[in-house]
């Protein structure tokens, strides 16, 4: 028999371009860009006509940039590899110094670039607007010479209306062909990989419904507390930092309808379509359908975490929360009475992003003696990091002569077979916004979507109220496990 499955035609090497990185002595550039770009070099999809210019107000000059650029090149199990990458890169690193705000930052910039350019926004958040106009004021964004795309880091906004008004803006100057949103959760492999597990196997897509899935969990949470992040976090919280954004991604995975193409618009309008449908709770049920933590000192997996109001750059009187637990609806036909619980936080047990469909009972006890309320549900993990793969529990007859049950597990690792090597996510995509595929880039009605779904907890949390502690290196706070015990549900525990 012949194998079914083609194989697929070997990705083609991104065109020449110049990727330009604002805020490119920062973190983000260093810690992730950077390793990307040479990964994708390492892969041959990226060839050496693709050069970088950083944009900063550091006072720093080329040899500088490519030192801080260098800092973590070949730190993984692939230092060999990457530092011949490096050393054909470096050359080809710019530095441009400047203000974000001034004219004459993009009078030089426009001097450097020619042909093809992708913009990364590897920036304060409130440099977006500004940059996007300033780079049309200097005609960099015209695209007749060459494509020029602009990726805009999250977050995108802080609320509905701030979101709304720089969509606004930034549509106002460049269509949404040249915007490429980014969500780093939409690099990931295993969450691509949602998509496959669904629309490639019928046995899962026939009870992907109300009829058959009780209810969907879906986690993040870290170990790790706000570290030297203090300033951002606390004017953030973990809703605004996880919830509408990455959350919201991956529930769109999970939920949307399949789309009629592979094409990035089919796949954004059915992802967009699902966003729109998401209901939290109104403003009297947030206080039922929404819980808000904060860790007390402790110790996290291997991170031993001061108290969040201790850490660094924190505000005394803060009431930002590090843990975030919301109930949500979606309307549509597929999944009318299914619940979605979301959570994230940070300093918890483990470090586990899941996602979890418990499916309902099955309707009738079949088995002599073993009562159907005994028999546990089947379950589908999709586990998206760390030890990223795919199980589903069911229940088995134990041998022996009477019947009894028991629950067994089908598991699939990707590190057993598929091992997913040393990468970042970035690479995907910067792969795509190189060779100009949206498909994993946000739209601009997606991120209002996602808004507006969580802004009624904003406006609640902002009024009053403090979020309740949780002690570092637990499940988070008390309330989240009552949030699902009213309704008969229990979480899967952290760490599982
Ligand atoms: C970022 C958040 O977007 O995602 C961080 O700002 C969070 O607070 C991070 O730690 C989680 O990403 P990952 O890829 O480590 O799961």
């Amino acid at each position: 028999m012949s194998d079914p499955v083609s194989t697929p035609p070997a990705a083609e090497r991104a065109p020449p371009a110049t990727l330009v990185i604002f805020g490119a002595m920062g973190d983000l550039a260093k810690r992730l860009l950077m390793p990307s770009i040479l990964n994708l070099m390492r892969d041959g999809l990226v060839g050496d006509d693709v050069g970088i210019v950083g944009v900063s107000h550091h006072d720093a000059d080329d040899a500088a940039l490519r030192d801080s650029l260098g800092q973590f090149v070949g730190k993984g199990d692939d230092a060999e590899t990457a530092g011949a990458a490096w050393q054909a890169l470096a050359g080809r690193i710019h530095y441009v110094r400047g203000s974000f705000e001034d004219a004459a930052t993009y009078a030089t910039l426009a001097d450097r670039i020619e042909g093809n350019a992708a913009f990364y926004l590897a920036t304060a958040p409130g440099f977006f607007g500004t940059i996007v106009d300033r780079l049309a004021d200097a005609g960099i964004l015209d695209e007749s010479a060459g494509f020029r795309r602009v990726l805009i880091e999250k977050p995108f906004g802080h609320d509905l209306a701030s979101a709304q008004a720089l969509n606004a803006r930034i549509l106002a100057r460049i269509p949404e062909s040249q915007i490429y949103r980014v969500d780093h959760f939409l690099g990931k492999e295993t969450v691509q990989n949602i998509m496959v597990a669904r629309f490639g196997n019928a046995l899962l897509e026939a009870v992907w419904n109300s009829r058959y899935i009780d209810h969907v969990q879906i986690t993040a949470a870290e170990t790790v507390g706000v570290g030297t992040r203090g300033t951002f976090y606390d004017a953030t919280g973990a809703l605004r930092d996880m919830v509408p954004n990455h959350l919201f991604q991956l529930l769109a995975m999970i939920g949307m309808e399949p789309p009629n193409s592979f094409d990035a618009e089919a796949i954004r309008n059915e992802k967009a379509k699902l966003l729109a449908a998401v209901r939290g709770p109104r403003p009297e049920r947030v206080e039922r359908d929404a819980v808000r933590g904060r860790y007390r000192a402790g110790q996290a997996g291997d991170a031993t975490v001061p108290a969040y109001r201790e850490e660094r750059d924190i505000a005394a009187d803060s009431r930002t929360e590090t843990y975030a637990a919301i109930k949500l609806e979606v309307e549509t036909w597929r999944w009318a009475g299914v619940p979605f619980y979301l959570r994230t936080g940070k300093a918890l047990a483990a470090r586990d992003t899941e996602i979890v469909v418990m499916f309902k009972p099955v309707p009738f006890a079949l088995f002599r003696d073993t009562d159907v309320t005994r028999l546990p549900p089947n379950r589908l993990v999709l586990q998206v990091q760390p030890d990223e793969g795919i199980s589903l529990d069911f229940v088995v007859k134990k041998p022996g002569p009477v019947v009894d049950t028991r629950e067994a597990s089908l598991d699939f690792r990707y590190a057993d077979s598929l091992p997913l090597g040393h990468r970042t996510g970035y690479e995907t995509l910067l792969y795509d916004a190189l060779t100009g595929d949206q498909t994993l880039f946000q739209r601009a009605d997606m991120i209002e979507a996602g808004w507006a779904a969580v802004q009624p907890v904003l406006d609640e949390w902002g009024k009053a109220g403090d979020p309740e502690d949780y002690d570092a290196g637990s499940a988070g706070p008390a309330a989240a496990d009552e949030l699902l015990a009213r309704d008969g549900r229990q979480w899967h525990r952290i760490g599982a």
